[in-house]
Order: C-alpha cells, then structure tokens, then sequence
C-alpha cells in the first residue's frame, strides 16, 4: 500500500469546510488541522508490513491529543509513554495497560509503585540496572530493560541517544552485568532498544537490533543454565524512522524492514515485536493555518515581514534548533484561495516578543496582505507537546477531519483566559 501525504490543494476545500460548520469564529486567529485519514494510512502501513501481533506503540510525546490517542487505541494500536503523566493519559483515552508502554529515564518509587498498583500487564522498560532493584517483589508488569546498543544512527545530534554518555539505557558493554541481573529479576521478559529520532543510517538500526538479539539468546541460556524457565520474549525495536518534511515521497519503511530482516531474521519468528513510531505516523496528519496581522515593509529591495499567529511557542524545535524541520508554506486569499502569482521574498514572523521567533527566513512566497492567511504544513508531530507558554498565548482550536468518513469536529477547543491563568497559578 502507499503512503499518502497533505497536498496544498486540500487545505482551501478543508478551511471552508469548517466555515461552512461553523466551526470557526474571529477569535480563531489560528487553527490548526488534524487528518486522521492520513493516520488511517500510516496505521494501516504500520500493520501492513509488520508481522500480525506486533504491538505498536505510537510515541505520545510525538502527538498528545487525546482525541488522537483515543482514535489510535479504538484501532487496536498501542501508545508509548514517556512519563507516568503521559501513561495516565493513554490510560484516560481508553487504552488498556497492557497496550501502553512505559518509558523515561526518571522514574520514582512513587511513579513505579503507583503502576505496579494501577496498570496490571502495563509494559514497563526499565532504563537502569539501579531502576530494577526499585521494583516491587510482587507485581503484574510486563518488564522490559532498556538497552543502548552504542550504534551511530546518523540522526542529527540532539535525538541520538546511543552515545557512550546517553542517559537511556544500560550500555550494551556491561554485559556481564546485564546478564546477572536478568538472572537475578527472572520476571524480566523483554528487551528495548531506541537509537534515536531521524535515523539516516538504517543498517545501524538493525546492527543494533542484532547485538540486542545475541544478548537475549545469552541471557535465556544463562537463565536455563540456572533452572530459571522465562525466556526472552519480546523485542521493543523502539522508533525513530524519519518523516519527509520537504516535497518529494516519504521514504517507506521497505529498506529498514530490509535491513532488519536481512541481519535478524530470528526477531520476525521467536519474538513478538514492539515499536514506537512517533514522528513517522504523526509529522503528516496536521496543519496550521494563521491569520496574517501586519505585513511589515521595510523597503524596496528589502524581504517583506508577514506576522501570524503562531511561532516558537508552537515550533519550538524549528525556531530555536538550527537543523530542525523545514515545514512547506502556503498563502490562502481572503476569500480562502490558494495564492500563487508574484512571489517575493520574505521573513515570516510569529507573534512572540523575541528577535529569534521567524518560522523561515528569505523564503519566496506570494506577496502577502492582511486577511491573507498562511498555511503551515506537517506539524503533526513534534510541535503540540512542546507549546511553550513563552509570552502566555493560548494554544488555538484543533479541528479534526475525515474527508473519507466525511466527518469534521472539534477536537481540541481553543484555550481560554482561564486556563492561562490557572497555568500561572
Ligand atoms: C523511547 C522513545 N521511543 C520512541 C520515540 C519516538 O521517536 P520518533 O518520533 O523519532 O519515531 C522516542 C522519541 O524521542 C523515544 O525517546
């Protein structure tokens, strides 16, 4: 099956859609869209090239939307957490605990205690030796122990997290200590591996999935050796498959599943698979669309200076990391028309008071004026779950949409005043 992708000429049908229900009022100076037919496909995609009983489990961080994480748990998917806070959530959009997975370097007592009692056959991955001694004697979870398999996943710096001073996972060196204490914790039966976010070198991936296969065959031999009869039973491949920020075709998951099999054969027939894809299924399904307030003009030879409504308090990653993603823009009309007759340069500015808060810089775009509005493509992941209250905006309404289903609805309303002030204490 193919992976579909937004396309430019949806955004003006699916923006006076929502008009039309009324979905939209003045105060909506900024909208953002969710697709859930591309979460369809990219759900579907998942499911159509993993073997039947691999869990997966979509990162939240990518995407916290509750209405999104309960659509992708009525689908039979799972969800991974990175924080007792996002378990919860999972837990509270009708996921089962055993569909949850349970990540993050910084676990309490407390937060342990607290799953080990409310999350029966939660999948729980220990990121440390020291975490496994903190877990109860008698418990129902599904324990994973993360491992850093200390492969380069050419991912840009800040998401690898398989360097020799990464805070995830016990460093696949530690061998012999792995092993004792998996003999130790004989309830242990998984074992997890995430290299890092935007992986260019996929063989890397698999090499790591192949250490993290011949340390599970070392440690069932260990256990046998020692009367213990828990074998390793599943492995949580973790995520990290790029999305396609720029036009072209999104890079299909063919080659890493090459690779993967090509080098582990043995994951696709011994083991049940977990994965946690955030990036690659969330980054297409949504989109925002801005009003332009002010067009600033400098002068004759000088870029334009749009100003709408959303900046680094939504793009956060994009506006203060060099090397972030590079979201494809484009200019509706008043009467919500795609614009595309006489470009010129541009410096496109969020509405937050700090020199930094420009999405692009010297980008051509249509020649823009007020009640123009801007569309920002492939913000689906990546972006909600790193609002930042810099200057005290409210997050703006979700609306989400099904043009198969021929569905449209809020899903998220707009902040309010109150909740800002709340936040604020
Ligand atoms: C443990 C873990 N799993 C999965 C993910 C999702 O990664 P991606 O969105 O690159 O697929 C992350 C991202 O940080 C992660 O830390």
């Amino acid at each position: 099956m193919g992976l579909i992708r937004q396309h430019t000429n949806l955004y003006p049908p699916v923006v006076r859609w929502a008009k039309n229900e009324k979905l939209i009022d003045l105060a909506d100076t900024a909208v953002i869209f969710y697709d859930f037919d591309i979460l369809d496909n990219r759900l579907a995609y998942l499911r159509s090239v993993f073997p039947e009983g691999t869990l997966h489990a979509v990162a939240i961080k990518s995407n916290p939307l509750k209405s999104v994480l309960q659509y992708i748990g009525q689908q039979g998917f799972g969800l991974e957490a990175a924080s007792l806070e996002e378990t919860i959530l999972a837990n509270r959009a009708g996921l089962p605990a055993d569909r949850i997975v349970f990540d993050s370097p910084a676990k309490t007592k407390a937060e342990i205690a607290y799953c080990a009692t409310h999350f029966n056959g939660l999948h729980f991955n220990a990121n440390s030796l020291e975490e496994l001694d903190r877990l109860p004697t008698v418990h129902h979870l599904k324990v994973g122990l993360r491992i850093n398999p200390l492969v380069d996943p050419g991912s840009p710096d800040v998401y690898n997290v398989s360097t020799a001073i990464s805070k995830f996972g016990v460093p696949i060196h530690q061998w012999d200590d792995i092993i004792q204490a998996l003999v130790r914790y004989p309830f242990i039966e998984g074992l997890h591996l995430h290299i890092g976010s935007e992986m260019s070198r996929l063989d890397s991936h698999a090499q790591a999935v192949k250490k993290v296969l011949e340390l599970a065959k070392a440690v069932t031999a260990k256990r046998k050796a020692n009367g213990i009869t828990q074998t390793i039973d599943w492995i949580d491949i973790g995520g990290g498959f790029p999305a396609q920020y720029a036009n072209g075709p999104q890079r299909d998951l063919t080659d890493y599943l090459h690779f993967l099999q090509k080098h582990n054969a043995e994951l696709f027939t011994d083991y049940r698979i977990i994965t946690e894809f955030g990036r690659f299924v969330q980054a297409h399904t949504a989109w925002l669309v801005s009003d332009v307030e002010y067009v600033l003009q400098s002068g004759a030879s000088l870029p334009d200076v749009p100003i709408i409504h959303c900046g680094a308090d939504l793009l956060l990653r994009e506006i203060y990391q060099p090397k972030g993603p590079v979201h494809q823009i484009a200019v509706l009309d008043p009467l919500g028309n795609l614009k595309h007759e006489d470009t010129w340069p541009v410096h496109l500015a969020g509405p937050l008071c700090f020199a930094g808060d420009y999405l692009a810089r010297d980008i051509e775009l249509p020649r823009m004026c007020p009640g123009d509005q801007v569309v920002v493509a492939d913000i689906g992941a990546n972006s909600f779950g790193m609002w930042s209250r810099h200057c005290s905006r409210l997050f703006p309404k979700v609306i989400g949409y099904s043009q198969q289903r021929g569905e449209i609805r809020v899903i998220k309303d707009r902040e309010r005043i109150e909740d800002m002030l709340r936040f604020w204490g």
